[in-house]
């Protein structure tokens, strides 16, 4: 086996990868480089560098890279309606393939051999970042001490890190696994693993319960131009602030919970909780502005096109050319997607209540049931019987 000289870790300053940095020098003898990326948790950057430091690393990369989170990740997601099985919003599963890009980036920089990731053997995660890796830069060697390893709890875990003066997070954990990003929040393991049990008040981080909202509903409008949202009531502000905003007036509303039973990639079902109240919002903001300026056909197609791109991201397929076709054709009517939309956000909910846009489809003349009706009622006997023509008298036959 070839040995191990250089690996670039992915690292997000949490138990399992500080351990994992001491214990990748002390397995293979090889020198590591952390590497963290900033896509929507607030971390503290000081801290982070300590604590990888203490761990052994050699070098701390930190990078916000939440413009490209948004710009390259977010914003296609969003023009797919990606959801897996349909409510998902695939937050960690659309941060996996910006972090395992950027890693093999720094890797092949460094000169590094081998890159190296705190995913679990049972998540799909794994499979996001190595397909990720594997897909960029096939040369690259992977390590996966968490597949590796004989620490069988966390408690293992935390007494080899004060064996090494590693340093870990001080405040009390809680008992759950746990990844956040812009797009949104995905929370896993301990009580919840029982998919008879409530998820327990601690299980959400940046949504109120519905029941604790404000009584008073509130109206809020999206400006998009071009399928991206560029104003939030009538301010201008970036996508991302947007999304930022977004998160916090929806988490107040208690919008955007879910507690799913889902399909993981590696064959087991498991049960999830998301918070993603900016997804929500978001999502229903853009489709109730599609579904004014594009025509039916479009929209139904899109639908089933929907279904297969949400799969790809979630089974780690994002560089693959599927995806990237897809991409193209959900972006090739995005010039359409300009216009405002008026939302309505309720205790755990968000409705539409107004739309409009210098593209709109929507024929006032056309839908009236009122004496400003410019439908030709005339053809309407024409087009039934035309229609009709294949069925008639067919009921009949068996
Ligand atoms: N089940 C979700 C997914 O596959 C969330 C995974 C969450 N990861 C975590 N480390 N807690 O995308």
């Amino acid at each position: 086996m070839k040995t191990i000289k250089k690996v670039v870790l992915a690292y997000s300053g949490g138990l399992d990868t500080s351990c994992a940095v001491k214990w990748i020098h002390d397995t293979y003898g090889a020198e590591v480089i952390c590497f963290s990326a900033f896509i929507g948790e607030v971390k503290d950057k000081k801290e982070l560098v300590q604590r990888a430091r203490s761990a052994g690393a050699s070098e701390v990369y930190i990078e916000n890279l939440k413009t490209d989170f948004v710009d390259e990740f977010i914003t296609p997601a969003l023009w797919a309606r990606a959801k897996y099985e349909g409510h998902y919003f695939l937050a960690t599963a659309l941060g996996r393939p910006l972090i395992a890009r950027r890693l093999a980036q720094i890797a092949l920089r460094e000169g590094a051999d081998t890159v190296a990731h705190g995913c679990s053997a049972k998540g799909n995660d794994q499979v996001r970042i190595e397909v990720g890796v594997r897909s960029l830069a096939p040369q690259l060697r992977i390590l996966a001490p968490l597949r590796e390893w004989s620490f069988s709890s966390r408690a293992e875990e935390i007494e080899y890190a004060k064996k090494h003066n590693i340093l870990i997070e001080a405040t009390k954990e809680r008992p759950y696994s746990i990844d956040k990003n812009l797009w949104g929040l995905s929370v896993e393991a301990g009580i919840l693993e029982d998919p008879w049990v409530e998820p327990p008040v601690d299980t959400y981080f940046i949504t109120r319960p519905p029941e604790l909202a404000p009584k008073k509903p509130i109206y809020v409008t999206i400006d998009f131009k071009k399928g991206i949202p560029v104003a939030l009531n009538g301010r201008p502000m970036s996508f991302t602030a947007v999304i930022e905003q977004l998160t916090d007036l929806g988490g107040k509303y208690g919008i955007g919970r879910l507690d799913l039973i889902e399909n993981r990639l590696v064959g087991i079902k498991s049960r999830e909780i998301y918070e993603a109240p900016q997804a929500e919002i978001l999502h229903t903001a853009h489709e109730a502005l599609e579904s004014l300026v594009l025509d039916r056909e479009l929209l139904h197609y899109k639908r089933l096109l929907s279904e297969k791109y949400s799969e790809l991201v979630y089974y780690g397929l994002w560089f693959s050319r599927l995806r990237k076709a897809l991409d193209e054709f959900f972006a090739s009517y995005q010039n359409r997607v300009t216009g405002t939309v008026r939302l309505k956000l309720e205790a755990g909910r968000v409705n539409v209540v107004g739309r409009k846009s210098p593209f709109t489809l929507y024929s006032e003349g056309l839908a009236t049931y009122s004496a400003r009706d410019t439908f030709d009622k005339s053809s309407a006997e024409g087009f039934m019987k035309i229609w009709g023509l294949p069925y008639e008298g067919k009921a009949k036959s068996k």
